[in-house]
C-alpha cells in the first residue's frame, strides 16, 4: 500500500518504521526539516526493549507535497494542528485519510479539510521521540478503526463502501496491512466508543505525567497518583454517560490503569511536549471534557484544573526553548 504519514513524530514514526520494514511504501511529511532530513540521510532509528534497528527506504516529503499518490493517509499531527496541516496537502479524493489522534474534534477538523473518505482511529501503542529520526517503542497496544462518516459507517461491516473506487483500500486492507507491522487492529462500526474510551485514558495519564514530569507507570503505581487517575476518569465516565457514549470497556479507570501499566516506562506525549517547550493537547482532552460538562450543565472541576494547570505550564512556565516547530 502506497501510506503517507502526516507528522513525522513518535507515533507517526512508529507506524510508518513498521509500516516500511513490511514493504508498503511511506512517506513520512512534516514541515520540521531537522526530523526530516535525519530519516532520509540516515533512515529511521527504532528502539525496543534495548534493541535497535535502523529501517531504511522511507520517503519523505515537506507540505504541500507526499500525498499525491497516497491510498492511505494517516494524521498523526498535534490535534491543534490538524485543520492547518491536513488543508496543506494536495489529497486526492480517493485517499482514504484515517486520524489516529488523540482527543476530540479531530474528525470534524479533517472534515473541514475538505475531506469525506474518512475514517478515525485510537492506538495503545505508546513510543518516545528521543532525537531527530529516533523513536523508542514503549508499550505494544491494539489499534481501533472505523469509518468516520455517518454514511459509510453503515457499510463498514463490508470494509468497502459501494462508491469507493477499487483502488481505495477499504478498512480491512488497512487492518491487514497494519496487522502485518505487527500493529493489532480491529474494525468497529462505532468509532465514537473507543474515541471516548481512548480520551477519558489521555485524561488520566498526560496531564498529570506532563505536570509531575513522570513516567506513565507512576499513574498506576503511586498511590496518589493512582487517586488522580481515578478522579480525573470517573469524572470523563460520567459525561460520557450523559452524552450516552458506549465506551469500549466495562470499567474505564481499571483500563487506564492496565495502559499506564503496559506503558510504563513511556513519556507520555503530553510530557514529551512540555520537555520539548511545545504547546500540548491540552484543549483536546481535559480541556474538552470540562467544556462538555459545562453544555451539559454539570462540573468536572478536576478536569478543568488539569487543564488549568497544563495550559499555566505551557504559557508561563515554559523554560526550554521549541526544538522543532509544529507541523
Ligand atoms: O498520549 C500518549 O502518550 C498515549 O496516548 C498513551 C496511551 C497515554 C501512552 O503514552
Amino acid at each position: 500500500m502506497r501510506i503517507t504519514l502526516l507528522g513525522a513524530g513518535a507515533m507517526g514514526c512508529l507506524f510508518g518504521g513498521l509500516l516500511a520494514e513490511q514493504g508498503n511504501s511511506v512517506t513520512l511529511v512534516d514541515s520540521c526539516p531537522e526530523r526530516l532530513k535525519a530519516v532520509a540521510d540516515q533512515g529511521l532509528l527504532l528502539e525496543e526493549q534495548g534493541r535497535e534497528r535502523r529501517i531504511r527506504g522511507l520517503l519523505t516529503a515537506a507540505p504541500p507535497h507526499g500525498a499525491e499518490d497516497a491510498e492511505l493517509l494517516v494524521v498523526f499531527v498535534k490535534s491543534s494542528d490538524t485543520f492547518g496541516a491536513v488543508s496543506s496537502l494536495r489529497i486526492p479524493p480517493n485517499t482514504v485519510v484515517l486520524t489516529l489522534q488523540n482527543g476530540l474534534g479531530n474528525i470534524e477538523a479533517i472534515r473541514r479539510a475538505g475531506i469525506s473518505r474518512l475514517a478515525a482511529g485510537v492506538t495503545g501503542n505508546g513510543a518516545s521521540y528521543f532525537a531527530p529520526g529516533a523513536v523508542r517503542f514503549a508499550g505494544r497496544g491494539e489499534t481501533v478503526i472505523g469509518w468516520a462518516a455517518p454514511d459509510q459507517e453503515a457499510l463498514s461491516q463490508a470494509g468497502q463502501p459501494e462508491s469507493m473506487p477499487l483502488s481505495a483500500p477499504g478498512l480491512e486492507d488497512i487492518r491487514v496491512a497494519f496487522e502485518r507491522a505487527g500493529l493489532p487492529t480491529r474494525i468497529v462500526s462505532d468509532i465514537k466508543g473507543p474515541i471516548w474510551t481512548k480520551l477519558l485514558v489521555n485524561a488520566g495519564i498526560n496531564a498529570a505525567t506532563a505536570l509531575c514530569l513522570a513516567p506513565n507507570g507512576v499513574m498506576a503505581e503511586h498511590p496518589e497518583a493512582a487517586a488522580l487517575l481515578r478522579a480525573v476518569v470517573e469524572e470523563g465516565w460520567q459525561i460520557a454517560r450523559a452524552l450516552g457514549v458506549s465506551l469500549d470497556t466495562a470499567d474505564p479507570v481499571a483500563h487506564a490503569v492496565a495502559i499506564a501499566r503496559a506503558t510504563a516506562s513511556n513519556r507520555s506525549s503530553m510530557l514529551q511536549d512540555i520537555l520539548a517547550g511545545r504547546s500540548t493537547e491540552i484543549n483536546v482532552i481535559n480541556g474538552a471534557l470540562a467544556a462538555c460538562a459545562a453544555e451539559l450543565g454539570m462540573v468536572a472541576p478536576v478536569n478543568e484544573t488539569l487543564a488549568r494547570l497544563v495550559r499555566i505550564r505551557e504559557e508561563a512556565g515554559m523554560v526550554l526553548p521549541a526544538q522543532c516547530g509544529t507541523l
